[in-house]
């Protein structure tokens, strides 16, 4: 079974649609799910009550936080990583080399690495295309390799799993 690093942020419909048209349709896929949360998106997950359904889907703990110096890492080094959703928060930062949380640490430290492939689907305001930083970071994060995708919010999730490589 191959390991998904599948990674969230707080985006609109994280609560009615990260599990059920991303985590176990990629799980039915016959990826083993390593699961990161931006803090944001796990204070959401958390008071919608969507933790425990989320967890299921892995055997593999799910994660909003850093280790302790000491602590062995709970999750293996997938070669394969989809961040969907990704707010426009982090995907700036991710572009900008920011990591001040679990999720962004864990993609900051293979964004551009050989062999590792990164699929990131956001969702964002239309307005957002404006921002005279908006454009470069998507440049930078394509020139690093990774493949871009933008989610329709009227479309399910669940296709950006197209984008992937096989699983088996
Ligand atoms: C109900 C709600 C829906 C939101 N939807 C989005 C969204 O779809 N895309 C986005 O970029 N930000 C959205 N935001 C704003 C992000 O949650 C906010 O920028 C947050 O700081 C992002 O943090 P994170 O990237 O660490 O998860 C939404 C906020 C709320 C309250």
């Amino acid at each position: 079974m191959r390991d998904l690093g599948l990674v969230a942020s707080s985006c609109g419909g994280l609560d009615t649609r990260f599990t059920a048209e991303l985590a176990k349709p990629a799980a039915a896929r016959g990826w083993r799910l390593a699961v990161t949360l931006t803090p944001t998106a796990h204070r959401w997950l958390d008071a919608t009550g969507g933790l425990g359904e989320l967890a299921a889907t892995t055997g593999l703990p799910v994660r909003h936080t850093g280790r302790l110096p000491g602590e062995p890492r709970p999750h293996p080094d997938p070669a394969v990583f989809l961040f969907a959703p990704a707010s426009a928060n982090s995907v700036a930062k991710l572009a900008l080399g920011l990591a001040d949380n679990q999720a962004l640490t864990l993609l900051g430290d293979v964004l551009g690495a050989p062999g590792v492939t990164i699929v990131l689907a956001y969702q964002i305001q239309d307005t957002r295309v404006h921002h005279p930083a908006w454009r470069r970071h998507l440049d930078t994060l394509a020139d690093a390799g990774v493949r871009l995708h933008r989610l329709d919010p009227r479309r399910p999730w669940s296709e950006v799993l197209d984008l992937l490589p096989p699983a088996g």
